[in-house]
């Protein structure tokens, strides 16, 4: 039986962070042997906020750190297909068919489209940035994808896909596309460890996979905790709580969890203590990680290569899918009827010298 398929990845900004991996990595390495996986370097979509020259200039060296990541986080290079998107021109022929089956209003009822427009500053909505969820949906359905593993931020994106692919497979009487599940992470939002709602590098409360161990020990002793308590001998609050939502989502040592939190709740332990636990738990959680990260990063051209092999297999599969939606529409004999009757004409004209000109 043929594998069911992944599509998923990430927008190349720099480094991730626990957020991602808990979101959706973790989902990525655990199915990476039952599936047939494609990893998209999302270049093309940060051109929706970041469109300048400097930004696209950090975006090769952006993809590479991103890559590294992935391969520390134990996603197999030998197994996934991890490609470029902006080298795989069939994305924005596919984009555009998907255009056509998509309202503006549905597009503005996206809730993560005016956050991004409002974090990145932009009192105007760009074209681009309203069409952010159908390119996704162009990324998801280019390789024909089951399953898109994501963070709970991208969960509209997937369902407006699955609407998608509905929508063109009845308008065109045909199941080119698959309707893709979505899959969260166990923790499908993380909080920052300033306690803002969400984990993220531009908010500043993020820990990264790639941290050393001074950094994420500094990190968690200026974590936000239950701000109520100003005293150890406080009884605390444990739910909501950043410093113990880690140690639930990092912390394998179940036991010393149930034991920090009975005693914080009753007032009997220091924040510092949990904490250092704490950092020790995430720094046990992390060192398999930096090692295979150093691993890879010391192979020189590696992570290129890999990229460059899967951008290529890619764009084979983009290719069929591509002839597959255009045949189904009735698009692809647009251009075949025209070319056959200009090529017959042409042959014509070849075999008949001057007929034509007399
Ligand atoms: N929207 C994702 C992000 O938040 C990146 C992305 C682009 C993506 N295309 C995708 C994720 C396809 C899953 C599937 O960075």
């Amino acid at each position: 039986m043929t594998k069911k398929r992944i599509l998923t990845g990430d927008r190349p900004t720099g480094l991730l962070h626990l957020g991602h991996y808990v979101g959706s990595l973790a989902n990525r390495v655990r199915l990476q042997n039952e599936y047939e996986c494609f990893f998209i370097i999302a270049d093309l979509h940060t051109l929706t906020t970041k469109p300048s020259p400097a930004d696209i200039a950090c975006l090769a060296d952006n993809a590479r750190q991103m890559v590294l990541d992935y391969f520390a986080c134990g996603i197999d290079p030998a197994k996934s297909v991890i490609y470029l998107q902006s080298a795989v021109h069939e994305v924005c022929e596919l984009d555009l068919i998907f255009e056509m089956l998509v309202t503006v209003p549905r597009l503005n009822r996206v809730p993560s489209i005016k956050e991004m427009a409002k974090s990145a500053n932009l009192s105007e909505l760009p074209f681009g940035l309203l069409g952010y969820p159908v390119l996704q949906a162009a990324d998801i359905l280019l390789p024909r994808a089951h399953l898109v593993p994501v963070g709970k931020d991208n969960e509209s994106h997937v369902e407006l896909t699955r609407e998608i692919a509905r929508r063109f497979n009845s308008m065109y009487g045909a199941e080119v596309f698959p309707v893709p599940d979505v899959m969260l992470g166990e923790v499908p939002t993380l909080v920052g460890t300033d306690g803002a709602a969400k984990m993220s590098k531009s908010l500043g409360n993020a820990i990264m996979l790639s941290d050393d161990a001074k950094t994420v020990e500094k990190k968690v002793m200026g974590m936000y905790t239950d701000p109520d308590r100003v005293r150890a001998d406080i009884p605390g609050r444990v739910k909501g709580n950043p410093v113990f939502v880690y140690h639930d989502t990092f912390n394998p040592d179940r036991a010393e969890v149930e034991e920090l939190k009975h005693r914080y709740t009753k007032g009997k332990v220091g924040d510092v203590e949990v904490k250092q636990k704490l950092a020790r738990a995430l720094n046990g959680f992390l060192d398999p990680l930096r090692e295979r990260r150093a691993g890879y990063e010391s192979r020189r051209g590696f992570v290129e290569e890999v990229i460059y092999d899967g951008t290529q297999t890619m764009r084979a599969e983009a290719r069929k899918t591509l002839d597959a939606a255009t045949k189904a529409m009735g698009l692809a004999s647009v251009w075949n009827r025209i070319s056959r009757k200009a090529e017959e004409a042409k042959k014509k004209q070849r075999a008949g010298g001057s007929i034509g000109q007399t």
